[in-house]
């Protein structure tokens, strides 16, 4: 059997230039699946607000709402890492401690074994804060969604001379600062290739193209569940929802023509 994956074991895969798998997973049967295909990490991204709660952005999901779904995941999650997302609001706030404190529940009240929050340079102390309480943490850097208002879309980000410079300022802070690994998020591949190469620390890209040391993609995207929109980097590996429609339609039909129940189903 596999051993539990650590924040340790990620670097030697850079190091060796293995890729490093990441999917995000909210409830306790997805986690089992990703879990036995051997992913190295599952996250349980704050995306569970649109994916999972259905609203329009990631901004009303709260530590609570975290606590409840990484709970379930860290039950599914035998091998795999499991990185909680800090929400929106529960940290980038006046006092450190509120930040510790948030990561401090997603760990001992969830069960996670690190953190993700999104954010460079501004967020050392914070980092650091959360790291000397003995959490490791991720950073999310490129199109970050907790910041939708501020960017005006979730459009590719880093795409002039200016912005690359300091994505790349940024990450080498959040190494710097200790973090153990960095989201690369709709930024340019030639950007995300210098940022991976100038890092001794993994990057794992999602549509910031094959030159990160691993990718991470939502699995209700990857699946085809999730289908109010599609980014461009998205591959759908199946389409889930059709599946699930038709089997729905297939049940309905057979409870009102009387052919559901049938007798070997029947006590
Ligand atoms: O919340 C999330 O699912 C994420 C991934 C898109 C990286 O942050």
């Amino acid at each position: 059997m596999a051993e539990k994956k650590t924040v340790k074991s990620l670097k030697p895969k850079k190091e060796r230039g293995d890729k490093i798998t990441m999917l995000t997973a909210y409830d306790y049967p997805m986690a089992k699946v990703i879990d036995q295909a051997d992913i190295d990490l599952i996250l349980v991204g704050d995306s569970l607000g649109m994916v999972i709660l259905g609203y329009e952005d990631t901004l009303k999901v709260t530590v609570d709402d975290m606590i409840h779904h990484t709970k379930a995941v860290v039950r599914g999650a035998e091998n795999s890492l499991v990185v909680a997302d800090l929400p929106f609001m529960s940290y980038k706030v006046s006092n450190l401690a509120k930040t510790v404190e948030s990561a401090g529940r997603l760990v001992k009240e969830g069960g996670a074994q690190a953190v993700k929050l999104e954010g460079g340079k501004e967020l050392v102390a914070e980092v650091e804060a959360v790291i000397k309480a003995g959490i490791p943490v991720m950073g999310h850097l490129g199109l970050t969604p907790q910041s939708i208002n501020q960017l005006g879309g979730y459009g590719v980000q880093g795409k002039n001379k200016k912005a690359a410079e300091k994505l790349i300022e940024d990450a080498k802070a959040l190494e710097a600062a200790g973090a153990f690994a960095i989201v690369l998020e709709c930024i340019p591949t030639e950007l995300a290739t210098e940022v991976s190469k100038q890092l001794s620390i993994p990057t794992i890209g999602i549509g910031a193209g094959k030159g990160c040391d691993g990718q991470v993609l939502v699995t209700h995207d990857l699946l085809g569940i999730f289908s109010e929109f599609t980014p461009k980097f998205v591959r759908k590996y199946a389409k889930l929802n059709q599946k699930i429609s038709s089997a729905i339609k297939e049940y309905k039909e057979d409870v009102e023509e009387g052919n559901f129940p049938s007798q070997k189903e029947s006590f």
